[in-house]
């Protein structure tokens, strides 16, 4: 078997830390949302966390902005020829639902829930983002279990994602993590 180079070409900076920025945010964001919703009791009373899930949500809705907008003027790195056309077809795909349930529709169905319900999202606790929709309670339990699925879906998307991203740095050890780490010291 032929060796594979240890490195490709890596994403530029603004998409490394567009993705880590956004990343992490996203996960602390589903913990929160998570832990908001089911262990309301102990640790939501005053709907505190439920603000905070919002909150830090919303930022996401304008980092995707930049993000997409990046992505389109600056094209990924290529994969490793060591992956078979159909493990890059799968990859490509695999990214544009990152994209567009987990980054765009998940937030965007948060949003039609609290307009719909007639409850307000802070961005960061600094302004009030403006509902998308008119209050209206007839679609509460439809936008709910909406962003629930979505908020499901997208979990176990993303934790394939992850559990790639360790098998490509672990086991095929194809540079295609460090595509997407910062630059190491020793690298051009
Ligand atoms: C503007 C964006 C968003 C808004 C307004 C929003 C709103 C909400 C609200 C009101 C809840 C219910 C919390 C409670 O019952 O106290 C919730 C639950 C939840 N949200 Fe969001 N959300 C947004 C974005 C997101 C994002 C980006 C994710 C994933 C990273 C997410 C994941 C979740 C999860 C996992 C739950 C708990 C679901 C369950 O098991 O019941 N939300 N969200
Ligand atoms: C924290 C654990 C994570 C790790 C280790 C990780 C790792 C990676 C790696 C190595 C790539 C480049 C893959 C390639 O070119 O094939 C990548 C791309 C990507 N990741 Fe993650 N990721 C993580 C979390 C997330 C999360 C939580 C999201 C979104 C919810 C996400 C969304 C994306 C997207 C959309 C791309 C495609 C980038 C593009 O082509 O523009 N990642 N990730």
């Amino acid at each position: 078997m032929q060796a594979q180079p240890p490195h490709l070409q890596k994403f530029t900076p603004v998409a490394r830390l567009l993705h880590w920025l956004m990343g992490f945010l996203w996960l602390a964001v589903w913990i929160i949302g998570y832990a908001a919703a089911n262990w309301r009791e102990a640790l939501n009373p005053g709907h505190g966390l439920t603000a905070a899930h919002k909150a830090l949500a919303a930022t996401l809705l304008f980092l995707i902005v930049i993000r997409v907008f990046w992505r389109l003027t600056h094209p990924a790195p290529a994969l490793p020829d060591s992956m078979t056309p159909l493990m890059k077809r799968a990859a490509h795909w695999g990214h544009f639902l990152l994209y567009a349930v987990a980054l765009i529709a998940l937030p965007v169905s948060g949003w039609m829930w609290s307009s719909v319900a007639d409850k307000p999202i802070m961005v960061l606790w600094l302004f009030q983002l403006p509902p998308l929709v008119d209050p209206n309670p007839a679609y509460y339990v439809l936008a709910k279990q909406v962003h629930i699925w979505l908020a499901w879906i997208t979990g176990a998307l993303v934790l394939g994602h992850i559990l790639l991203a360790l098998k490509h740095y672990f086991i095929d050890r194809d540079g295609v993590m460090e595509s997407m780490l910062p630059r190491h010291g020793k690298e051009k």
